[in-house]
């Protein structure tokens, strides 16, 4: 048999038996807002020129490649936000026959500002999971954490996903100290009577965002704060899902957590993550020595199989457990505009 035969229809693991199923693809780099935690510097930041990013065809042919050959499960688009992107709708609604050809489930996080109007064209397409990212309830500290007075707008477009059917929207806070961590009991209440889920995010540090010790508020700490309220009712949670769920009593919504620094999930990660600009990485702390690039791959004319060949070779990269939160503040290439979290 020849080794590129013996790829065809394999699916995708690496070296400590994980199985990869899971992708995510950022769209664009460019983002309408600054976050603290995300881009701190404030640069306004014109991301690369359209050339430079992997063009919808491009996306569509590597989604096939994924969805079949290599058996994916779930795929995700991500940013920058991916909503600034010209044409953005029309790429979700071609996904829709990739969906139903492969059974395969497609989602999006955003930042929910440019979503008023579009909830229900997003539920309509093949898109069917959501995740909306906010950081505060507060007009003022929305415009600090972000850098745009776009509160509202993010709240009628919650509003808007919820009616439209997305089951259930889910919200991702990034809690910082001192920054939001006053309003964890503010978001609970939040999803008391809606069909939302309210996820808190540990704080990861990246190499340009002064992730310090100080800033970083734990799982552990957050579920304390809450139980001070309310007593959380654990649920159950598929393997592969990276957050800890709860339910409360007498809540429509539910609460989770996403532990990926005080307790990581690396030894059960499926996903794989492409970057605007074509590159693959293993994992969302790698430094790139494993990448390859799709872009180049498909402007090359590589063929499916050579394709699917270097994917199966990189994979074989990934470690086991991305470094210690100190050592992953030094890494100075990472940047989650380009890599979409
Ligand atoms: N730590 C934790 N989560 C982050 N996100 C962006 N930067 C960070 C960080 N430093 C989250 C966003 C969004 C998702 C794409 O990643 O809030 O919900």
């Amino acid at each position: 048999m020849t080794k590129t035969r013996k790829y065809k229809q394999m699916k995708l693991i690496d070296n400590f038996n994980r199985v990869h199923d899971y992708l995510r693809i950022s769209l664009t780099d460019k983002c309408n807002l600054n976050c603290i935690y995300c881009n701190p510097d404030h640069h306004i930041h014109f991301g690369f020129n359209n050339d430079k990013i992997l063009s919808y065809e491009e996306i569509l042919k590597i989604i096939r490649i994924f969805a079949g050959s290599l058996q994916f499960k779930k795929i995700r688009f991500t940013g920058g936000e991916p909503l600034v992107r010209r044409g953005v709708f029309d790429l979700f609604e071609k996904v829709k026959k990739i969906k139903d050809e492969f059974d395969i489930q497609f989602g999006i996080t955003t930042n929910g500002t440019l979503l008023k109007g579009n909830a229900l064209r997003l539920k309509n397409s093949g898109i069917e999971k959501l995740n909306i990212s906010l950081d505060s309830l507060q007009r003022e500290k929305f415009l600090k954490i972000t850098g745009r007075d776009n509160l509202q707008d993010v709240l009628d477009a919650i509003n808007e996903s919820e009616a439209a059917g997305f089951n259930p929207v889910k919200i991702n806070v990034v809690v910082i100290r001192n920054i939001n961590d006053n309003e964890i009991l503010d978001f609970v209440e939040f999803v008391k009577d809606r069909n939302l889920n309210i996820r808190f995010i540990e704080f990861m540090p990246f190499g340009n965002n002064q992730w310090q010790r100080d800033g970083f508020i734990s799982y552990k700490e957050m579920k304390d704060i809450i139980e001070s309220e309310y007593i959380l009712n654990p649920l159950y949670s598929d393997v592969s899902d990276v957050a800890k769920d709860f339910s409360i009593s007498g809540f429509k919504g539910k609460v989770s957590f996403v532990t990926s620094m005080s307790e990581h999930f690396c030894n059960t990660c499926s996903r794989l993550r492409i970057s605007a600009d074509g590159k693959m990485r293993v994992c969302l702390f790698s430094t790139g020595k494993e990448e390859i690039n799709f872009k180049t791959l498909l402007r090359n004319n590589y063929s499916e199989t050579e394709i699917i060949e270097l994917v199966h070779s990189a994979i074989k990269y990934k470690w086991e457990k991305h470094p210690e939160p100190e050592e992953l503040a030094k890494l100075e290439q990472n940047n989650m505009l380009t890599i979409g979290g």
